[in-house]
């Protein structure tokens, strides 16, 4: 295997942060290829490249198209798809029976689905059988109608115990790492010293021992980013720069130029 392989993302538990952002789309994958230990096909890819509101209306066939686009543009790292809410839930045979169907059909390395101590019989089903499973706790968006919103988790020291089983079981039924998403700091500090297998934190502090973002949001895309997104572009205001400057030259002639013309 001539990319960053599963076992090597699963040593570096306690060691150099793990570095992962999102992609859906080849040519940025090449560049995130270059820094990234791993990239994720997240399902968020619904509501940046769709324009859904939820991650809910994601289809496999929408995984599996942009799966294949960002495998096709990358060769370092690991390439995680997201199972789309519907895919995996019901049973750890339709679970393995979709999962199957996105590796062969993208050539990704593993897939993540969301859920703790629930999906942890599914996630030993499909370890077991070869497909490698990156868990996902704490603020799961395919649940937004159970939890009524996008919220924190932890903010009652209560609700810790059930996150720290989550995270326990799914390490234990062979998760090779777990997004740990929405969780004020104390709980991803006490979640990452709970589990074995690294933590990847999104709004979750830099207590984990890595971090995902939405590439989206943190080039600046995203008019309304989450608190948690740090955005280290401005990649929106130059897309508009290009598009006006463009359509200005198009009414005065000015483009195409004579760099442009075949004669
Ligand atoms: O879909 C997604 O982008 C995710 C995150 C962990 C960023 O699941
Ligand atoms: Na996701």
């Amino acid at each position: 295997v001539r990319r960053i392989t599963v076992p090597q993302i699963a040593a570096r538990k306690g060691g150099e942060p793990i570095v992962s952002l999102t992609s859906y789309h080849s040519h940025t994958a090449a560049i995130v290829d270059k820094y990234a230990d791993f990239i994720l096909v997240g399902d968020s890819l619904g509501m940046v490249m769709h324009g859904l509101e939820t991650t809910i209306g994601v289809t496999i066939d929408m995984m599996i198209a942009h799966g294949k686009a960002v495998v096709r543009g990358t060769e370092r790292a690991l390439v995680v798809v997201d199972m789309p809410f519907g895919s995996y839930e019901e049973s750890p045979s339709v679970a393995f029976r979709n999962a199957a169907h996105i590796m062969k059909e993208t050539g990704c390395g593993a897939v993540k689905l969301e859920g703790g101590s629930r999906m942890a019989e599914t996630i030993h089903f499909l370890t077991e059988r070869g497909i490698p499973v990156m868990g996902h706790i704490g603020l799961t968006p395919q649940s937004v109608h159970v939890m009524g919103g996008f919220k924190t988790q932890g903010r009652s020291e209560n609700d810790w115990e059930h996150h720290l089983k989550d995270a326990r079981d799914v390490a234990e039924a062979g998760a090779f790492s777990l997004v740990v998403e929405g969780m004020v700091e104390p709980l991803a500090a006490a979640v990452t010293k709970e589990v074995h297998i690294p933590t990847i934190g999104i709004g979750a502090s830099s207590v984990c021992d890595g971090q995902i973002l939405v590439l989206e949001d943190m080039l600046g895309l995203n008019p309304k980013p989450p608190k948690f997104v740090k955005v280290y572009g401005s990649l929106g205001e130059q897309i508009e720069d290009a598009v006006k400057n463009y359509a200005e030259e198009v009414k005065s002639r000015a483009f195409p130029g004579e760099g442009q013309v075949y004669r």
